[in-house]
């Protein structure tokens, strides 16, 4: 039996969640095909889009992790051949590595005939994090599995919850041309934050989410801050403050670093602000001499 399914890529953090929100973007992604074989033990048979970068090894591949970690909670030591298609850059802040973990998940188990709810499938992927990044962080893996916005309540126990999506909501994502590896741009976060700004975070993150039950675009523009991840990962980001002007100029609701970067989202009320944040972001980028790509989406 061979089923295919397509995993989409995901903001996470979503400036004020850090580790804690995310949400799918549409169309972009990541797809993964899975065999059922006769021969026991999970493998990676093929890779095609990533350049030649990513391993074969079934405990390094972020798709064979995900689905060992699936077979050893069934209890079954089953022969799985996966097949991975990439559609996204690697390191890039899209959620490249969590989209092949939440595509191997869906197609296994449609193949296994479905002995898990795709809620169940979370836990699974955040494994494949643990190996792609140090840290099973589950705010690219659970949106990418589930779709829409999605917040990670609770890591211990884990208490995933979906979230509404105001209707209009649309996302720009510049994606320049420079690798940044999650685990690199972990090793520069602080490891303390003051009460102040735990009090900043927690403010925010409580208003964003108040925006999405409510449609507020505006409380959702106003509470599009991150007082946490930012500060230190946004040097790394050149032309990164400069966007963030123009792109409120041209009337966005806000921007940020898409996961632990290097592309930046930018969220707008309708298409045709977030095509125009395109265009004119471009330019920015161009300014500094770094090529960047560019894509809209519905939220
Ligand atoms: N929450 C994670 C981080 C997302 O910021 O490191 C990585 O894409």
């Amino acid at each position: 039996k061979l089923v295919t399914a397509f995993a989409p890529a995901t903001v996470a953090n979503v400036s004020c969640g850090f580790d804690i929100l995310g949400f799918a973007i549409d169309e972009l992604g990541d797809e993964v095909t899975v065999k059922l074989v006769d021969t026991p033990g999970v493998k990676v048979v093929e890779i095609q889009g990533d350049g030649g970068k990513l391993p074969f090894d079934a405990d390094k591949n972020t798709c064979s992790v995900a689905v060992q970690a699936m077979l050893n909670s069934l209890g079954v030591n089953l022969g799985i051949e996966l097949s991975l298609f990439k559609g996204l850059p690697l390191g890039s802040g899209m959620g490249s590595s969590a989209a092949s973990a939440a595509a191997a998940l869906v197609a296994a188990n449609e193949v296994l005939g479905n002995p898990f709810e795709k809620m169940d499938l979370v836990p699974f992927a955040m494994e494949a994090e643990r190996i792609a990044c140090g840290t099973a962080h589950a705010d690219n893996v659970a949106p990418s599995i589930l779709g829409g916005f999605v917040l990670i309540k609770d890591y211990d126990p884990l208490d995933v919850i979906k979230l509404p999506v105001p209707d209009g909501l649309y996302c720009t994502l510049l994606h320049p041309h420079l690798e940044l590896k999650t685990m690199d741009s972990r090793s520069v976060l602080r490891q303390q934050i003051s009460l102040k700004e735990s009090t900043v975070q927690s403010g925010n993150i409580a208003g964003f989410i108040a925006g999405l039950f409510r449609n507020d675009f505006q409380l959702i523009s106003r509470s599009l801050k991150d007082v946490i991840a930012e500060p230190t990962r946004a040097l790394l980001i050149p032309g990164f403050y400069e966007l963030r002007n123009v792109v409120r100029e041209i009337g966005a609701l806000g921007s940020g670093i898409s996961g632990s970067g290097p592309t930046i989202f930018i969220l707008s009320e309708g298409k045709e602000i977030a095509l125009k944040v395109g265009k004119e972001s471009k330019k920015v980028f161009e300014k500094i001499g770094l090529e960047v790509d560019v894509y809209v989406s519905k939220v």
